[in-house]
């Protein structure tokens, strides 16, 4: 037995607590080992997962395909740098551009970079192809929008613990209410400037917020109007987890610059990738940007196998299914429910809206009693919890979580 397993959770959160940066307020819950739907604490007591590594364990936890995968490369060839070619990479390339449909790939690892590389990419391609003046180019982006923590994105954030005493900020961001395809006109038809849009299809962190049917296709169409880029940031949405492979495929939207992340791995690596068609990527040449991890053969062999298992697994048929049928039974509850005003959301990736003020601790609450029942949540911006469970989770589970569910928050009803 290592010292670790013998740990207690206070010992470990004790040792977080003492040693490491105080950058987030995780539930009191020391995980130790995971399984499918499954995780278990030090103590050995097993909880349903219903976060998902923010929607990064799509797969389920520990994945023998995936992990075999892992395993296996692992074994053979871990780095290489790309200074020199591996073999595990280009048929990766392959692969990826054909599952989703684009000419190239830049693979990073993890969702801020690879937002970050989409920012690059979109700036370039507005100064060569599009013709921008030099430092001139502008990216629309959304209130509300959470792409990651680097010091680019968090100068476009209006989440003000985000921001607060990080800046100066990166200039050249415009920012639009989120599902006003009006502000997105107005902005666009104001400035010949606009390199981009860059968008979240639901926005996730900010609560599951699922804009209206036609947002995204009337954005999209506004920006080809415009000579704009239309990025989508599905690193949280994208992977079956809304029920489609991607969230814009709801409206039959490509984007001209995808980005993905987090379940690209299921959860067992940071694997991200940029998308997009060759008149775009072509603005990318040697030295200009790069990762010595981004591309490298455990990344490319992983994400093989965990978009495999997607598609064989029928995961995004799943998601429809499940989420359907929790947005159906939670909405039931809703209906007399004093605690909980609504439920929202698509596919596996939902929410509900607490009835209480956003700086109370009720949601706090009720996630902490949802451990103490075996079921693992969070909340997202004061009084909302989000639900994203694995999509391998079957259908006498998701009721199995539905009644976990209903029951803690009866405990809450006033
Ligand atoms: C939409 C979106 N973009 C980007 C990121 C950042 O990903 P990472 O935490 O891997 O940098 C996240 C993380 O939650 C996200 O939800």
């Amino acid at each position: 037995m290592t010292v670790l397993e013998r740990m207690t959770s206070q010992e470990a959160i004790a040792l977080e607590d003492r040693y490491g940066a105080h950058n987030y307020h995780p539930l009191p819950v020391v995980l130790h080992k995971g399984e499918g739907v499954y995780v278990w604490d030090v103590e050995g007591k097993k909880y349903y997962d219903f976060l998902s590594a923010y929607s990064a364990v799509n797969q389920g936890h520990c994945h023998p395909k995936i992990v075999g995968a892992m395993v296996n490369q692992a074994q053979t060839l871990t780095l290489t740098s790309r200074a020199f070619y591996n073999d595990q990479l280009g048929p990766y390339e392959k692969y990826l551009t054909a599952y989703f449909g684009f000419d190239k790939v830049l693979p990073m690892n993890t969702g801020a970079e690879a937002v970050e590389t989409a920012i690059k990419l979109c700036r370039k391609w507005a100064y060569e192809k599009k013709g921008i003046a030099e430092q001139e180019a502008q990216i629309i982006v959304c209130e509300g929008n959470f792409h990651g923590r680097t010091t680019t994105i968090i100068s476009f954030s209006n989440d003000a613990s985000a921001r607060k005493n990080f800046g100066p900020y990166t200039p050249g961001f415009i920012k639009i209410p989120y599902d006003d395809t009006a502000a997105l006109e107005r902005v666009l038809s104001s400035s010949d400037n606009i390199a981009g849009f860059l968008v979240e299809p639901i926005q996730g962190e900010a609560g599951v917020y699922v804009p209206h049917e036609g947002y995204l296709a009337k954005a999209k169409a506004l920006c080809e109007q415009h000579n704009v880029l239309f990025i989508a940031d599905e690193v949280q949405t994208g992977i079956a987890r809304t029920g489609k492979l991607l969230a814009v495929q709801h409206e039959n939207v490509t984007p001209d610059i995808l980005v993905l992340g987090k379940a690209l791995s299921g959860g067992v690596y940071p694997v991200s990738a940029v998308l997009a068609n060759n008149h775009i990527m072509d603005v990318i040449k040697p030295g200009q940007h790069g990762s010595t991890f981004g591309g490298n053969p455990i990344a490319a062999a992983v994400a093989v196998a965990a978009l495999e298992v997607v598609k064989d697994e029928k995961l995004a048929e799943n998601a429809v299914y499940l989420g359907n049928l929790f947005r159906e039974k939670l909405g039931e509850y809703v209906k007399s429910s004093n605690i909980v005003t609504l439920v929202r959301g698509k596919g596996l990736l939902n929410a509900i809206v607490i009835n209480d003020t956003e700086d109370s601790s009720t949601a706090w609450d009720i996630c902490m009693a949802l451990r103490d029942n075996g079921l693992l949540a969070k909340p997202t911006h004061g009084n909302i919890i989000r639900f994203a469970p694995p999509l391998v989770m079957t259908e006498a589970q998701l009721l199995d979580c539905v009644s976990i569910i209903t029951k803690t928050l009866q405990q809450f009803e006033r």
